[in-house]
Formats: C-alpha cells, sequence, structure tokens
C-alpha cells in the first residue's frame, strides 16, 4: 500500500493520527506501518464500544454426562478412548498465544514457576498430565502449540531450554496466531512504538485457522488425526487427551465434547452449555437473562448449571467444514501498552481501551452435536488467571496440593 492510499484511508476512518512522523521512520518501519494499516479490520474498530449485542437465539438446556454415570462407564469410556489414542487418531492443542495481562508475568504464561520448594512450571504441569496419559496409553500423542508474534520466540527457547519436559520434541509443533489491532477507549487506533500500532492476539478462536496457515493442517493429515483436544495454558490440573472423555465423545457419536463443572452459585462467572436453535452453544455469564441465571429444574438444580472449562474435542472433519465460517467478534477492555505524544512507551495499570478477539466457545455453535462432559472441579480446574485471589497462583497452588503435586 502506497503512503498516499494509507493517509486516505485513515481519514475516511478518521485516525490520521497514526501517520505522525511517518517521513521520520525508516523504509523497513515505514513498510510495517503501511501493511498493518492494510491489515487493520475497520469494521471492528469503527465500532468499538458501540458494538449491538448479537440476538441470540431460543435456548434450552443441554444435559450433560454427569459425574455419576461416567463413575459408571469409567472403565468402558476409559478403554475405548486408550484404543483411539493407541490408533494414533487423537492430537492435542495448547492454546498459548494469549497476553496473560491479569497475571502481569513478564514472559510466556506457561513459564511462571508455581513451585514452592522447587521449580514447577505451568508448561510442566501440563506436560506432567498430558505424560500421565501417554504412559497409559503407550503411545505419544502429537502436541501443536500455538503462540502469537509476542511470545512465540520465548516459548520455544523456553521448551528447549527445559528439553520438553521430557515429552519428545519430534511430536511437538508449535503455530503462530494471527494479530489485531487495538483502540483506546475513543475508539483511536494506538501506537505501541514508532511506526508500529498497537496489536494483540486476536483471541482463541482462530487456531484452526492458523493451524491450517502454518500448514500443520497437512501435518495432522498425514498422522491420520482425527481428534483434536484443545486446552487453555492457564488450568494446572486438567486432565488433556483423558481417555474417559474421549471414549465417551466417541461412542456418542457426537462431533465435539465439552468438560464442564457444575456451577459453584448462580452467579459464576463463566459460559454456560445450552441449546441454541437447537444447536450446542455456549453463553457467556455477562449474556445471560437473569431467568436463564436463576432458573431450577425439577430436582433443584440449576438449569444453566454446566461452566466450560476451556477443554475442548473437536472432529478435525467438522473443523475443516466450518473453517471459513465467521465467528462473532467480542471487543474486550484491555491494558494496551502505547506511545504517548513525546514518544514515551506508556504501560497502563488498569484496562485503556479495546481489544478484538474471536474465541473458541463460539465454535461450538458450528457443531452439529457437541457431548457436555461434566468433571470434578477439585481434580481438574486450576486456572492461574491473577497473582492473587481468585483463580490465582495461591488457588491453583492450594489444588495441586490436594491433588497430591510436590510444589
Ligand atoms: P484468556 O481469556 O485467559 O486470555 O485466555 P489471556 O490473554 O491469556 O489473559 P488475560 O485476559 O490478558 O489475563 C484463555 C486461553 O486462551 C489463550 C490463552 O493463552 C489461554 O490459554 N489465548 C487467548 C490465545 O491463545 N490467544 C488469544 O488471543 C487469547
Amino acid at each position: 500500500m502506497t503512503k498516499e492510499k494509507a493517509k486516505e484511508i485513515l481519514t475516511s476512518h478518521d485516525q490520521l493520527q497514526v501517520m505522525d512522523g511517518f517521513d521520520e521512520l525508516s523504509e523497513d518501519e515505514k513498510e510495517g506501518l503501511l501493511s498493518q494499516i492494510e491489515a487493520v479490520d475497520w469494521d471492528a474498530v469503527d465500532h468499538a464500544g458501540h458494538e449491538k449485542q448479537a440476538k441470540r437465539g431460543e435456548i434450552s438446556p443441554l444435559a450433560a454426562v454427569e459425574i455419576s454415570e461416567i463413575e459408571k462407564r469409567h472403565e468402558e469410556f476409559t478403554e475405548e478412548g486408550i484404543k483411539e489414542i493407541r490408533a494414533k487418531k487423537v492430537g492435542a492443542v495448547l492454546l498459548a498465544g494469549g497476553m496473560g495481562t491479569r497475571l502481569g508475568h513478564t514472559g510466556p504464561k506457561g513459564s511462571l514457576n508455581i513451585g514452592k520448594t522447587r521449580k514447577l512450571y505451568i508448561f510442566e504441569c501440563l506436560i506432567n498430565n498430558l505424560l500421565e496419559v501417554t504412559d497409559m496409553a503407550g503411545e505419544y500423542i502429537p502436541l501443536y502449540i500455538m503462540t502469537s508474534e509476542k511470545n512465540h520466540s520465548e516459548t520455544v527457547r523456553f521448551f528447549e531450554e527445559q528439553n520438553y519436559f521430557g515429552y519428545p520434541p519430534e511430536e511437538v509443533s508449535f503455530f503462530i496466531q494471527d494479530m489485531a489491532a487495538a483502540v483506546d477507549f475513543s475508539g483511536k487506533l494506538l501506537l505501541e512504538a514508532p511506526g508500529r500500532l498497537a496489536t494483540s492476539p486476536n483471541g482463541n478462536g482462530g487456531w484452526f485457522k492458523s493451524l491450517n496457515t502454518s500448514g500443520l493442517l497437512d501435518d495432522i493429515h498425514d498422522r491420520g488425526i482425527e481428534w483434536l483436544n484443545v486446552f487453555a495454558v492457564d488450568n494446572v490440573l486438567q486432565r488433556i487427551c483423558d481417555p474417559a472423555f474421549i471414549g465417551a465423545t466417541v461412542l456418542d457419536g457426537a462431533e465435539s465434547g465439552s468438560k464442564v463443572v457444575k456451577k459453584a452459585s448462580p452467579d459464576e462467572k463463566v459460559g454456560v452449555l445450552c441449546l441454541e436453535d437447537g444447536r450446542p452453544s455456549i453463553v457467556e455469564y455477562y449474556e445471560m437473562t437473569e431467568e436463564m441465571r436463576t432458573s431450577f429444574d425439577e430436582n433443584g438444580e440449576l438449569k444453566y448449571r454446566f461452566g466450560v472449562i476451556l477443554n475442548y474435542l473437536f472432529r478435525v472433519d467438522a473443523l475443516e467444514r466450518h473453517m471459513n465460517d465467521s465467528l462473532m467478534l467480542h471487543v474486550v477492555k484491555k491494558k494496551i501498552p502505547y506511545i504517548d505524544k513525546d514518544k514515551k512507551l506508556i504501560e497502563p495499570d488498569e484496562p485503556n481501551g479495546y481489544k478484538f478477539e474471536t474465541l473458541i466457545l463460539d465454535m461450538i455453535h458450528m457443531m452439529d452435536s457437541n457431548l457436555v462432559y461434566e468433571v470434578v472441579r477439585e481434580k481438574e480446574f486450576a486456572p492461574v488467571k491473577n497473582l492473587t485471589g481468585v483463580d490465582s497462583v495461591d488457588t491453583a497452588r492450594e489444588l495441586l496440593e490436594k491433588n497430591g503435586v510436590t510444589l
């Protein structure tokens, strides 16, 4: 894109401030900025803060395979899952492209040491959990790790330095997600350095497209992988490629599965599984109506009680069918580092703008069917979102110790 064209576009969106100091940039910086401007999603930027809430369809409860049933059929489910793993039909996808701004750790979130008397990194907890399954199955599971351009090289270097925590490096691949430009609360694009727009990873909903763009979908085909278990970086207790979860989903004939925990209270801030116009769907806590939050069924339980913990199973062919479907764009308030008029870098303590994300939870609605699979919260859900308080290093440590992990 030429400088003139960029100016024309920026003027029409009232964003010409981006070009301040353009002529002082090096040729490379100029080129970089022009291609960033070309990639801006103007629809998102122009409506930041004024977007309309998407209208939801007809919502009804969706039943889950609950813990009591899982206990009864555990052996049958596990056997089926192990069969799939041994047949090399299962892959794992770790979503580690987020910025972890709430935690505030410098470096990739997974490189945080949560040990007390020894070093125990978040990534290490996840690999240990995966190794439990691969040891049981006697077969390694290919692991695909999504990073962003902000943390890619550090993440790869960390895995290398730590010898992949004992996992075979040939089973681990990394891929980089896309970025999206961020704006301040008045909708103005920010610069994070002279000649560089402030951008953030574009949410965890783009993982499958990014996996494809990186060429790794070919690897998935070459290996004959049919199922992908996708999970977040920050739940240190989660079971990865849990054979019983895989087995239950396969035996059910569903094309996706979601691990859930029973909500601790009607007000707990988690997305819940439901049916929307007859298809599986997840409604975020802030979209739930008062009635949805507080309706009880005939057994006195919340009708919408199954909260997602960001651990999903997808059939690869179902994902491919929906590769080009677009996902809803979520606008999120975040802390966005930027340079001021004097080119001084400001690192805000409080959210100062909006970033734009698509979310993996919206992919569930693309699926024809979804098995809702309940797990025991104290055994499988210890997210590290904050340094202290709710969902923090402190709460995760407590839960790890309760589950017999030495810290
Ligand atoms: P979170 O919603 O906790 O976001 O991500 P975050 O960016 O990591 O953290 P905060 O909100 O800034 O504190 C849930 C999962 O999705 C991944 C994260 O790495 C985490 O595993 N994620 C999130 C991505 O891979 N890419 C993204 O763009 C956002």
